[in-house]
């Protein structure tokens, strides 16, 4: 099939990873006979450098013309301690779910058998952790009426009822094609947004979903919770900033942030990015872990109806990490390079591929 995707590699280690990615996608396509039509586009720190804007027409042009975006990572140290800079690269990237209307973001958070020992958590903690964090994307204090005087400063924080339960009813389904289980994660005992989530949350539930276990949790729990006891959770329903704070702590369950996708859906285009940052300090050395890229990339090919296509891509990275080899960040037995594990899992992909289309 024929493909319209828009690829943003971004800043940092962004470009890097991206490529290994697109690695991956172009021995998908060629092995199962698709075509990937790709169109650049700057977003970040390097289009504020380029075009003077973090997220320009162009960029958003593009990427709306697509059937999906692929995208690498943002930001620029030179911006971080800067309160008075006037554009940030995060503009950008807000922008664009806003624009893009992509109200979910899906984290899932595994952990590969081999990796264990990696984590900060013992083994025993670890072994099995399966879970996915639903976090809403596009309301709450990120969108929220912003503003400051002299002396004090503001960030509201609003819900309306549809954007709850557009995202509520995202992750039941989820639920149901998994363990049956959601969490919704809140600060009801404070917040009246968070009383606001429950209730509806809750009637969504009880009206169409009796058959999923729903509970409930304050965040500042399940923080602690998702280290105590990571295998109890399976989905995870929350909005931006819990979700945001949350899915950061959830990732080091793995061992490594390098090891991480995520997707962003909405109602038109959706957009798979890795969850770790531009990771400044090893732009350009090829040693950064491409792994969530090409993990997104996977899921990007699950979004298009591709799911065997998607699951290849899985196996052959777990294949490729259990054969010994790994980035630097995984200590592995094999070191090598941002570049050589993307060749070795494209390879690997298309092996695996051949021999299916063998098998036929
Ligand atoms: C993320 C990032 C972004 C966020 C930043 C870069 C605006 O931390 O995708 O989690 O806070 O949403
Ligand atoms: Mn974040």
């Amino acid at each position: 099939m024929n493909f319209n995707l828009a690829i943003l590699p971004g800043d940092g280690i962004g470009p890097e990873v991206t490529d290994q990615a697109l690695k991956v996608l172009r021995t998908v396509e060629t092995t199962y006979g698709h075509s990937f039509d790709c169109h650049f586009a700057d977003m970040g720190a390097i289009a504020i450098d380029k075009h003077g804007d973090p997220l320009p027409q162009a960029t958003l042009d593009t990427c709306m013309a697509a059937d999906a975006i692929l995208f690498g990572a943002i930001g620029h140290p030179r911006f971080d301690n800067d309160p008075t800079a006037k554009v940030r690269p995060e503009q950008g990237l807000l922008r664009l779910r806003k624009s893009l209307g992509l109200f979910a973001n899906i984290r899932p958070v595994t952990v590969y058998p081999n990796l264990l020992h990696l984590s900060p958590l013992r083994e025993e903690k670890v072994r099995g952790v399966d879970f996915v964090i639903f976090r809403e994307l596009t309301g709450g204090i990120y969108f929220g009426e912003k503003g400051k005087t002299e002396d004090s400063a503001f960030d509201n924080c609003v819900y309306t009822k549809i954007e709850v339960e557009r995202i509520a009813r995202l992750a039941f389904e989820y639920a149901r094609l998994r363990r049956n289980k959601l969490t919704l994660v809140d600060k009801a005992n404070v917040l009246e947004t968070s009383r606001f989530w429950r209730k509806i949350v809750f009637d969504l539930g009880a009206a169409e979903y009796p058959d999923v276990q729903l509970d409930w949790m304050y965040v500042d729990n399940a923080a602690m919770q998702i280290i105590q006891f990571p295998t109890s959770f399976d989905v995870v329903l929350t909005e931006n900033m819990f979700g945001d704070i949350l899915s950061d702590e959830a990732s080091v369950l793995a061992g490594s942030l390098g090891m991480l996708p995520s997707a962003s859906v909405g109602s038109k285009v959706a957009l798979f990015e890795p969850i770790h940052g531009s990771y400044p300090q090893a732009a350009g050395k090829d040693i950064a872990n491409p792994l969530a890229a090409i993990l997104s990339a996977a899921m990007l090919l699950d979004h298009l109806g591709l799911g065997e296509e998607a699951n290849t891509v899985r196996e052959a990275v777990k294949s490729v990490l259990e054969a010994g080899y790994g980035t630097s960040d995984l200590q592995a037995e094999k070191t090598v390079r941002c570049s050589e594990m993307g060749d070795l899992v494209a390879g690997k992909v298309g092996e695996m591929a051949a021999k299916a289309v063998e098998m036929v």
